[in-house]
């Protein structure tokens, strides 16, 4: 798949497919290099079929007289800013047909923020995953977007290119990818790019004493990793250090979980990928701030060896904290990463894990909750209605610290049962930051589609949070 600027005229290019805007009233959006003939031509069949201007809403005609593209399809804008085009881009792009070689993208652009969200959406909304399907033949699009820079196209393939790479990782079945494997992932992503790497194993996990990471991947026969991944460019303004959970499968361990939760757990290395591939991405876009990946990899499975409700293990730095229930073994391996990345004082950390199944009942299968310090929660939240991702802030409220306090240990892994799941989780992560300047993502229900297609995520991951990442770590670059 490849995206380019084209700053030809739209209805002389032989494509497979071109995509136009629909307004609110009905009619074809203007485009400068859409003439006027062909957007009469068009408009008439389009209001033939009562095309409408609603966000996302697609209608196909056969190509009409003076276009040489073989369909097109009519979007919807909603009200046409650059996260609306992004959705409708995306919709449009999953109405191409079977396979297509080209598609001209005409959708009223109006600066290099439009640019790259139509990048975006064409390229996330097209993505499919068929590494595993014997007859697979993917599409290899050429994505011609008008109107738009040749440096939006570019960056805007960056970002997207890094969404489906971690969205690859993440629907890859657990079998294939466990915690070694994923460490190899970051390791060759790492060579590609020119990133230093460091991996940690079981053993020199063990030498460490990171007890959190140890523990989970107690019950597993495949051991499991810490990874720390870092961009640091000349001139860097500062450093962020991000922490992502890397569960490659979570059955819940001796809590086991019932089966159909269970199923979609191989997305539970969600934040662990979109770390991972942000730190990539920061580097191929060249930003001017130092990026560190932590990324905390083990699968959590019940055997006899695995960790025991009651149990009490030690987090790197001595923390002591009871397991009584192993099922919370997210915030287990963050505990780890948390106070590795606090030791090498980035100017501010922050955490992204499909933490709580909470996150789901309090803000629904698309909306991440943000959680931490008052100034970097709302830099997030700002990053996120910048990028178009649905995040939202939430307390960390104080009578819920008692909660997480043990009877035999300096904390135990589980909240308040009353409620506040999500809360709890991020009150107990907050223990191992000290005074770094801190974010919590939960991106538990977010990020792993488990409906059917919308604008432009697919069923399966959907790379949630990476774009709020980038556009983080962007702003404080450019600061
Ligand atoms: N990985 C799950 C959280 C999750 C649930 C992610 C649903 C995506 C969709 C996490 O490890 C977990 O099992 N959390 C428990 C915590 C509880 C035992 C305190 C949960 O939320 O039920
Ligand atoms: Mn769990
Ligand atoms: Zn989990």
């Amino acid at each position: 798949m490849t995206a380019t600027a084209t700053t030809e005229s739209v209805a002389g290019i032989v494509a497979d497919a071109l995509i136009v805007g629909i307004t609110a009233d009905g009619t074809v959006a203007d485009h400068p290099q859409l003439s006027e003939a062909a957007r009469t031509a068009l408009d008439a069949s389009f209001a033939a079929l009562e095309a409408s201007g609603k966000l996302g809403s697609t209608s196909v005609v056969p190509g009409v007289s003076g276009v040489k593209a073989t369909r097109v399809i009519g979007v919807g804008l909603g009200d046409g800013d650059s996260n609306a085009l992004r959705e409708a881009a995306g919709s449009a792009s999953r109405a191409c047909g079977k396979k297509p070689a080209t598609v001209i993208v005409a959708l009223p652009i109006a600066d290099d923020g439009d640019a790259a969200a139509v990048t975006h959406g064409v390229i996330l909304g097209s993505y499919s995953f068929s590494s595993y399907k014997t007859d697979a033949d993917p599409a290899n699009t050429e994505w011609l977007i008008a109107g738009a820079s040749d440096i939006a196209v570019e960056r805007g393939a960056i970002v997207a290119d890094a969404v489906n790479g971690s969205r690859d990782l993440v629907n890859m079945p657990p079998l294939d990818m466990y915690p070694a494997a994923l460490a190899d992932a970051a390791v060759a992503l790492a060579a590609e790019h020119g990133l230093e790497v460091t991996v940690w194993d079981e053993v020199q996990l063990a030498e460490m004493g990171c007890g959190g990471i140890l523990g989970v991947g107690l019950g597993s026969s495949r051991p499991p990793r810490l990874v720390r991944i870092a961009y640091a460019p000349a001139g860097a303004v500062g450093t962020v250090a991000l922490v992502g959970k890397g569960i490659t499968f979570d059955t819940g361990g001796i809590s086991l979980k019932q089966s159909k939760p269970m199923e979609t757990m191989k997305a539970d290395m969600a934040g662990a990928a979109v770390v991972l591939h942000t730190v990539a991405a920061a580097a191929q876009l060249g930003l001017t701030i130092g990026v560190t990946g932590w990324l905390c990899i083990a699968e959590n499975m019940p055997s006899g060896t695995a960790q025991r409700p009651s149990d009490v293990i030690r987090i790197y730095g001595g923390t002591t904290v009871e397991v009584l229930n192993t099922d919370a073994e997210g915030r287990l391996v963050m505990a780890d990463g948390l106070v590795k990345a606090v030791e090498e004082a980035p100017d501010a950390i922050l955490d992204v894990a499909t933490l709580t199944g909470a996150q789901g009942m309090a803000l629904g299968t698309r909306t991440s909750g943000v959680m931490g310090d008052d100034d970097v929660r709302a830099e997030v939240i700002a990053a996120a209605d910048a990028s178009g991702e649905a995040m939202w802030p939430m307390p960390m409220p104080a009578h819920l610290r008692e909660s997480i306090v043990s009877k035999v240990a300096d904390l135990q892994n589980m909240g308040d049962p009353q409620g506040g799941g999500m809360l709890s989780a991020a009150l107990f992560l907050k223990e191992f930051v000290g005074d770094t300047p801190w974010a919590h993502l939960d991106i538990a229900r977010p990020s792993f589609n488990e409906g059917g297609a919308h604008d432009y995520n697919p069923p399966g991951a959907t790379g949630a949070s990476l774009r709020t990442l980038l556009r983080f770590l962007a702003v404080r670059a450019s600061a």
